[in-house]
């Protein structure tokens, strides 16, 4: 078991994790703390875990769960009322702690849903699938979609606790568990990852990974994510890096309608970003394989389900959510770009390099 304190400048808390994590929460939060708990989670979080956690909440203090319908189209302000509602109706006040039990999904909900109660009440992260527990629970962003797009309105709110536990994770679906090593192998690309506690050989494609593996890999997610966004909180400057493969990554998410993963995606992603980098004379040749060698690792390039012609790809493209942040003519775009594994390209003191969109349409077409 690892505790580890995150701090998103002043505002720390403890992330535990490790195989039966939750049996030990009354060793970190205090019994008077809270006066009751509300459990959120969406629909497709097995009822087992979700009745697990609230178990041990309820050693603590009186317990209530809520469910929500599961699925992108449902991560909306009005699943957020509905929910604030029920909790209000159960007793809420501004001694209640939200317990968000499941995915990145569930975690943006409650998180939307807590920060707005009483303009703000105690959030808990129990994430329940390895990408939530490595990635989304690193970030203090919170937010829900609109009709026209994805996470287009939110706020930034950090959690008092998060207790991953690890045996949840390693038994989650194996393709669950590679949406998040996308975005660790995303991590070993983008950082210079000095003291790395594990190997290049301990990665799999079968995405099955022991529980002590995972608490591992969790470890390495903090060190990589916290040395940056510890002093970029906003997640709006250095930041920026962990938007690598996400301008066509998200593109291609969209364009798949649900058929991929978030990981898969950002997978497919890194390797454009790489393939436009070497064009532009900014990556070497070694440095591109480097990406396809770490991917294959873990089997994030084989079997993808991908559907969508480059045209429905490149309409995505122009509703990329970094757009805004640097002038650029309409026939460029701004993308994450690398000089080298672990050297991130800077251009006008900006980690956003203008690049052409008929590059990118050419590498597109190509394929990977
Ligand atoms: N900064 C951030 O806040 C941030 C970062 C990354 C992703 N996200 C958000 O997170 C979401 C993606 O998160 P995700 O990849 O965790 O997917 P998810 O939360 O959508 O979960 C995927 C599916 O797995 C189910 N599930 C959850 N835990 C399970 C388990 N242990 N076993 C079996 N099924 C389980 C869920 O109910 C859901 O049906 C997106 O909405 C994305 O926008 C937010």
């Amino acid at each position: 078991m690892t505790t580890k304190q995150i701090c998103f400048a002043d505002r720390c808390f403890n992330f535990a994790f490790g195989e039966h994590i939750l049996e030990s929460i009354e060793d970190y939060i205090p019994r008077d703390e809270f006066d009751r708990y509300i459990v959120i989670s969406d629909s497709g979080v097995p009822d087992s875990i979700v009745h697990h956690a609230a178990e041990y909440f309820g050693k603590l203090a009186p317990v209530h769960i809520l469910r929500f319908q599961g699925g992108e189209e449902y991560k909306t302000l009005s699943t957020v009322t509905d929910l604030q509602e029920q909790a209000i109706a159960l007793g809420a006040n501004r001694r209640t702690a939200i317990v968000a039990v499941g995915g990145g999904l569930t975690g943006n909900v409650a998180g939307v849903a807590a920060g707005m109660m009483f303009r703000g009440i105690a959030l808990i992260h129990v994430p329940t699938t390895f990408l939530a527990a490595s990635d989304s629970v690193l970030s203090i962003k919170q937010a829900v979609n609109l009709t026209s797009g994805k996470n287009l309105v939110g706020f930034y709110y950090p959690p008092r606790f998060v207790f991953a536990d690890t045996r949840i994770l390693s038994e989650s679906p194996p393709r669950q568990v590679k949406a998040g090593m996308c975005e660790l192998v995303k991590n070993m690309l983008i950082l210079e990852n000095d003291n790395l506690e594990f190997t290049e050989d301990d990665l799999n494609s079968t995405n099955v990974y022991s529980p002590k593996q995972l608490e591992t890999f969790i470890n390495f997610c903090i060190s990589a994510k916290m040395s940056v966004l510890s002093e970029d909180i906003y997640e709006k400057k250095k930041g920026l890096i962990f938007e690598y493969g996400h301008t066509i990554g998200h593109a291609i998410e969209l364009a798949e309608q649900g058929g991929i993963t978030h990981g898969e995606a950002i997978a497919v992603g890194m390797i454009y970003a790489a393939k436009i980098a070497n064009r532009m004379n900014l990556l070497s040749e070694h440095d591109v394989s480097a990406h396809y060698w770490l991917l294959n690792k873990i089997g994030a390039l084989q079997d993808i389900p991908l559907k969508s012609d480059p045209d429905s790809i490149f309409h995505y493209l122009n509703h990329d959510n970094k757009r805004g942040y640097l002038k650029l003519d309409e026939d460029n775009l701004g993308m994450i770009l690398l000089n080298g594994v672990g050297k991130p390209a800077v251009y006008n003191q900006s980690l956003l390099t203008p690049v052409r969109k008929t590059l990118i349409k050419e590498v597109i077409r190509e394929g990977l």
